[in-house]
């Protein structure tokens, strides 16, 4: 199976109408769509998802920014899908994110920067499972799938 990455657009993406964006970046740069869903979390996903940072001091804020409004869970399949989200997503910081990433492009925050997507392929197989069921992820032929490898 090709790699696979989870991707989240935060409340401050669904609110400033950045969902469409995001998911045309990832379409154009020869990502495949596997699994979508639209939800408002609930505090204990929250706080598992962002358990790392549990003894960091911004913690609370996280998780209270984080279930404050709509999200969009996403799964994005392709060679390298890790690194090349990540790189699409620009640096945690949007000032510092370089232009031409969807942070670097869109956002001033550090702590609202519009979009998550996981770290490594480890924390994306956690990620994926917190967020998505094995019958909600859709495996399928794309007619370019020979000419993205
Ligand atoms: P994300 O990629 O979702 O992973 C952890 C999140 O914590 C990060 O994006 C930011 O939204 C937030 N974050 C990281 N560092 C800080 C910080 N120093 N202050 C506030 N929020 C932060």
């Amino acid at each position: 199976m090709a790699e696979r990455t989870f991707v989240m657009i935060k409340p401050d993406g669904v609110g400033r109408r950045l969902v469409g964006e995001c998911i045309k970046r990832f379409e154009q740069k020869g990502m495949k769509l596997v699994g979508l869903k639209l939800q408002i979390l609930g505090e204990d996903v929250a706080k598992a998802h962002y358990d790392e940072h549990k003894e960091r001091p911004f913690f609370g804020d996280l998780v209270s920014f984080i279930t404050s409004g709509p999200t969009v869970q996403m799964v994005w399949e392709g060679p390298d899908a890790v690194a090349q989200v990540r790189k699409m997503n620009g640096a945690t910081d949007c000032k510092k994110a370089d232009m031409g990433t969807i942070r670097g492009d869109f956002g001033m925050s550090l702590q609202n920067n519009m979009i998550h997507a996981s770290d490594s392929v480890e924390t994306a197989v956690r990620e994926i499972a917190l967020y998505f069921n094995e019958n909600e992820l859709w495996s399928y032929a794309m007619p370019d799938d020979g000419w993205l490898q």
